[in-house]
Parts: C-alpha cells; sequence; structure tokens
C-alpha cells in the first residue's frame, strides 16, 4: 500500500463496486493509499474480481442497497474502532422509456435502488461517522440526469434528482461533524449501463449501437464517452484533503456535454 498518497491510511467503502465507475474508483483510491471495500448486488461479479491479482486486495461484501438491515449489519462491522473514512454511495440502475409509459413497478425498482437506496447507505455509514466523531467524506454518484431532465429517462431523473437533494440536505447536517458530503454527476461513461443502453435504444429505433454511439460521441465537445478511469479523479479529490473546503457540490464529469 502507498503510504504517501492521496489517501493513505484511509478507509473506504464503495457501493456498486464490482464493475464500471464504482470499480474504477476503487482502483484509484486503493493507487492513493486507501484500503477499499467493495459491496455489490452482483456476487458473481465480485467473485470475477478476486481471480484479477490486481484487484484480488479488496475486500468484497455481497450487498443489496436496498436492504436496511444487511446495511446497518455491514455498516456497525465496518465501523469497528478503525471505521470507514469515506463512503462512496454509486449504485445504480438505469430504466429507459418515455415517462407515462414507465411501468409502475419499473418507477419503484429505480427509486428504490437509486434513492432509498443511497439514503440507506448513507445514514448507516453517516450515522457511524458522527458517533466515532472523526469527521469523513460521503460522496454520492448522481447524473447529469440528476441536474437537468430529458426524454425517456422519468424514473431514472427523478431518482438522481433525489440523490442531490438527499445530498444536500445531508452536507448541510453533517458539516458541523466534519463529514464533507457531496456529489459527482458524470455525463455518458462508458460502462455496461450505458453499452446496454445503446444495445436496447438501436434495437427500437432500427439502427446500430455503433452509429448510436457516434452520435452521442459527436454531441460530446472531448470527442467521446468518458473512460471509466477519467471520472475517478473526480472521487478522490472528493475524498482527499485536497477538497476540504468543498461542501454539498455536484460535481460535474462529462467531457463537456452541458456546454456542448
Ligand atoms: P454498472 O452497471 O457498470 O455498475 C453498477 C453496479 O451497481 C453494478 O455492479 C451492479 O451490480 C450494482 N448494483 C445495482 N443494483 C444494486 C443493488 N441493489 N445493490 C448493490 N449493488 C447494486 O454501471 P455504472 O455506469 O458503473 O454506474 C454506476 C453509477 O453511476 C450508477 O449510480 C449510475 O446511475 C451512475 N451513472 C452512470 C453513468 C454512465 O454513463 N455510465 C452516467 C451517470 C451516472
Amino acid at each position: 500500500m502507498d503510504r504517501t498518497g492521496l489517501l493513505a491510511g484511509k478507509r473506504a467503502f464503495i457501493t456498486g463496486g464490482a464493475q464500471g465507475i464504482g470499480l474504477a474508483v476503487a482502483r484509484a483510491f486503493r493507487d492513493e493509499g486507501a484500503e477499499v471495500i467493495l459491496a455489490d448486488v452482483d456476487a458473481g461479479a465480485l467473485a470475477a474480481l478476486r481471480t484479477n491479482p490486481a484487484d484480488a486486495s479488496f475486500e468484497t461484501l455481497a450487498l443489496d442497497v436496498t436492504d436496511a438491515e444487511a446495511t446497518e449489519a455491514a455498516a456497525r462491522r465496518l465501523s469497528g474502532p478503525r471505521g470507514i473514512d469515506v463512503v462512496v454511495v454509486n449504485a445504480g440502475i438505469l430504466l429507459l422509456g418515455p415517462a407515462i409509459q414507465t411501468p409502475l413497478d419499473g418507477w419503484r425498482r429505480v427509486i428504490d435502488v437509486n434513492l432509498t437506496g443511497a439514503f440507506i447507505s448513507a445514514a448507516a455509514f453517516g450515522r457511524r461517522m458522527v458517533e466515532r466523531g472523526r469527521g469523513g467524506r460521503i460522496i454520492f454518484t448522481s447524473s447529469l440526469f440528476g441536474l437537468r431532465g430529458g426524454r425517456d429517462n422519468g424514473a431514472y431523473a427523478a431518482s438522481k434528482f433525489g440523490v442531490i437533494g438527499l445530498m444536500q440536505c445531508l452536507a448541510a447536517e453533517l458539516a458541523p461533524s466534519g463529514i464533507l458530503v457531496n456529489a459527482v454527476c458524470p455525463g455518458q461513461i462508458d460502462t455496461r449501463m450505458v453499452r446496454d443502453l445503446f444495445e436496447r435504444r438501436a434495437a427500437s429505433q432500427g439502427t446500430t449501437a455503433a452509429a448510436l454511439r457516434e452520435g452521442f460521441e459527436t454531441r460530446i465537445p472531448l470527442g467521446r464517452l468518458g473512460p471509466i478511469e477519467d471520472v475517478a479523479g473526480a472521487y478522490v479529490y472528493l475524498a482527499s484533503d485536497l477538497s476540504r473546503y468543498v461542501v454539498g457540490q455536484s460535481l460535474s464529469v462529462d467531457g463537456g456535454w452541458q456546454i456542448g
């Protein structure tokens, strides 16, 4: 472990960490000296990680973030004498489709995982941070759709706007305890979630996933989807001492999408 890194000596807990953005954040934290615990509902993906020597050092935990009891138990177990310094509330799912066509069970599922799950994790670990009295960081993964609505994202945008509201309230409540709460709002990042989106939209629009991807990329001033590694630095910043006066912010990492 690199004891000279920006996060040397820190212990981090990341939900939705088995792949995509969560895993990239875990690797970046590890490279900056942190000890990382990854939680994910996908036990198979967690097991696959353990077969990769580079990722074998992560402690992993099969956890569904909508399970309040299991999350409480995890927070209790991990918040012993060493405690958790940084929580990345990242687990999420996507549901596409026109808002008025959204099936109620789909709506409920997205709100349950993306918003209620985020609340459960942040509250369970936030309470322990307050009790411990040594401050900490809570970093939510929201989305550009947490800042602005758009077509075909009714449930997802509602959940991600909710995350921003929750983040701002927790930021105000926990700052006096030295717990800094912020959010990252990724743009179009090259993960399974976005690749699935292209596949599904291509099928319904009679085009190809590659053509859709190209169309998206021409709308991004940087001209490409974000590699997961390019998002992770924002989380390192928000977890580190470099951001010690940053509270309640929504940091867009979108290759310029909003201004393009
Ligand atoms: P991903 O699908 O690669 O990773 C999401 C992870 O969350 C998966 O490992 C999945 O198993 C886990 N997960 C899902 N439901 C869970 C539950 N109930 N309990 C525990 N874990 C659960 O997707 P990606 O892209 O890495 O997404 C990570 C976060 O970033 C999500 O919150 C997503 O909404 C957000 N995001 C992603 C963007 C993108 O362009 N990929 C853009 C903006 C936000």
